[in-house]
């Protein structure tokens, strides 16, 4: 099995560490693309755990979290979730988007999350203690524009929080550089552009240029791509459907390459 590879940015695997060893849940925040989920993929590997990743959104249930009687010919049979499948086997649960799921949803999980680490599941009449290997981690993208939904205080109490963002210039171009397999000097200038495209706020993107949105491009001229077409079809085209704020962003990347 080949080892996943993640580039720390700061000190995240400490904290990581700590939390796991303290038993207390950890929450992710950052943008789309910055390595949270590439992190805990690392960690679990690290730390010989599975992982398990939910990704919530507004239609989320209680069931798809905890589990469902599903009727099998004549009989009902009963279907762990993967919260529950989880907490049963131990390992690390990721709530992926959380805050994309509904309050009464989360708050199903909220005896988990504390001092309690006990899950009841309501519908199997049944309460499970976590094991000591079971970690709660749970992301939540707080710049996110089209869902303007946030947390609530009683949730993210609950949590020891570490922010994440881009990495700088030369992290940044390592990450690229491993991912891809483009040259340095590409790889400096993509990121350089990334950068220069991050500065302009004017431009009222929903989101910027991600650490992932680079290493797709990155890959896409190491593939023999023109530059000038993977950073359209990689970037610009991700980032925007606005004409004149694609306009704009091609002319930046024109400067480029
Ligand atoms: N620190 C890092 N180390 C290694 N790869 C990274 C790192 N940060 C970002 N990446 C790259 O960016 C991609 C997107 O990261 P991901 O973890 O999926 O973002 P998020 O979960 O924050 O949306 C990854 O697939 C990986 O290629
Ligand atoms: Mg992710």
């Amino acid at each position: 099995m080949s080892k996943v590879f993640y580039k720390p940015i700061d000190q995240e695997v400490e904290v990581l560490l700590a939390s796991y060893k303290l038993k207390l849940p950890l929450l992710l925040k950052g943008p789309t693309g910055c390595g949270k989920s590439r992190f805990v993929e690392a960690m679990a590997e690290k730390l010989k755990l599975k992982m398990y990743t939910v990704a919530c959104n507004d239609e989320t249930s209680a069931a798809d979290l905890l589990g469902r009687y599903l009727v099998k010919g004549s009989e009902t049979i009963w279907q762990d979730g993967p919260v529950t499948t989880a907490v049963r086997n131990g390992g690390i649960l990721y709530l992926d988007e959380i805050a994309e799921a509904r309050e009464d949803i989360i708050s199903v999980l909220h005896s988990l999350s504390d001092h309690r680490r006990e899950l009841y599941i309501d519908r199997h009449n049944e309460t499970l203690s976590a094991p000591d290997d079971f970690m709660m981690i749970v992301s939540f993208n707080p710049g996110y524009q089209q869902s303007f939904k946030e947390m609530k205080p009683s949730t993210r109490q609950r949590f020891i929080s570490l922010a994440f963002d881009y990495p700088e210039f030369d992290v940044e171009t390592e990450i690229i550089q491993i991912e891809s397999g483009l040259d340095l000097n590409k790889t400096k200038t993509l990121v350089k552009l990334s950068n220069n495209i991050r500065k302009l706020d004017e431009l009222g993107l929903a989101e910027t240029v991600s650490t992932r949105l680079i290493v797709g491009t990155a890959k896409l001229i190491n593939n023999g791509l023109h530059p000038r077409l993977a950073c359209d079809v990689g970037m610009v085209q991700s980032l925007s459907d606005d004409l004149e704020t694609s306009r704009a962003l091609k002319d930046l990347v024109s400067l480029s390459f």
